[in-house]
């Protein structure tokens, strides 16, 4: 199994949509792949329309939770919404704190990617998930403050490593929300080849609206606009990722 957390800092830099449509596009290649949700938000059950019984809470708090199938080969686990946040405070004073999601989910077979959609914060629970995954792919939206998410999760990546000894490794950055009518994109996308070198995944996810809009309609791009370049661009990560696990 291959567990990866989509992870940064920053805010909207297209954690969700990634972790949406490459979940997806994993699903229509043929792996099993599981969504869990890690942030308060929960919008992974909005786009699903799943309203699940137990959530992501409950498995931190219980050791139990439902696992949703939403779509053939892809599965969720919601995140619980706001309760997601009295629960990180509840296990904040257990024994263990970090690894309480990896020991939870330690039975779990039959899945070919795992997928952690986390919040832009420094948690708990983006600590358990980062305990749990083996990679990271840091979602870099075309300007500078996203670089800079990208750098202080790369940091926490080291703090979590050396206290957990967990594997974790960069899977790469990947660049998003790239418009290609501005100069800021390609600089932006320059300094991550200079700064992440042998890291930067190859696909280039554009601004595309189509992108925007599938979630309204409970849909993943593939789904909504199967033409588009924003499915284009997520059937090539797809790809590259497959490539790199194969
Ligand atoms: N390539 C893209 N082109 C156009 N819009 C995009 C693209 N990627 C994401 N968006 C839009 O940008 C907004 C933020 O994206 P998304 O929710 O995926 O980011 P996020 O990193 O998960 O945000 P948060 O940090 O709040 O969880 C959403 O409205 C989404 O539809
Ligand atoms: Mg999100």
């Amino acid at each position: 199994m291959v567990k990866i957390a989509i992870i940064t800092s920053k805010g909207g830099t297209g954690k969700t949509t990634t972790a949406v449509n490459l979940g997806h596009g994993l699903a229509l290649s043929g792996k099993r792949v599981m969504l869990i949700d890690c942030d308060p938000h929960g919008d992974l059950g909005l786009v699903f329309s799943v309203d699940a019984e137990k959530t992501l809470s409950d498995l931190l708090r219980t050791g139990k939770t439902t696992v949703n199938q939403v779509r053939d080969n892809l599965f969720l686990i919601t995140s619980g919404g706001r309760e997601l946040n009295s629960t990180e405070l509840a296990i904040a004073g257990r024994d263990g704190r970090e690894f309480i999601m990896r020991n939870a989910l330690s039975d779990l077979r039959n899945v070919d990617y795992l997928i952690c959609d986390c919040a832009p914060s420094r948690n708990l629970i983006n600590i358990n998930a980062l305990a749990l995954v083996d990679k990271v792919i840091i979602p870099v939206s075309m300007d500078y403050l996203a670089l800079n998410g990208a750098r202080h999760t790369i940091e926490l990546m080291r703090e979590i490593k050396r206290y957990t000894r967990a594997n974790l490794e960069l899977m790469g950055i990947l660049s998003t929300q790239y418009d290609v009518r501005t100069n800021l994109s390609q600089e932006i996308y320059k300094v991550l080849l200079r700064h992440f070198p042998n890291k930067v995944f190859e696909t280039v996810i554009r601004v595309n609206t189509r992108l925007r809009e599938a979630p309204s309609y409970g849909q993943t791009v593939f789904e909504y606009a199967i033409n588009s370049t924003g499915a284009e661009d997520y059937f090539s990560l797809t790809n590259e990722v497959l490539r790199m696990n194969s």
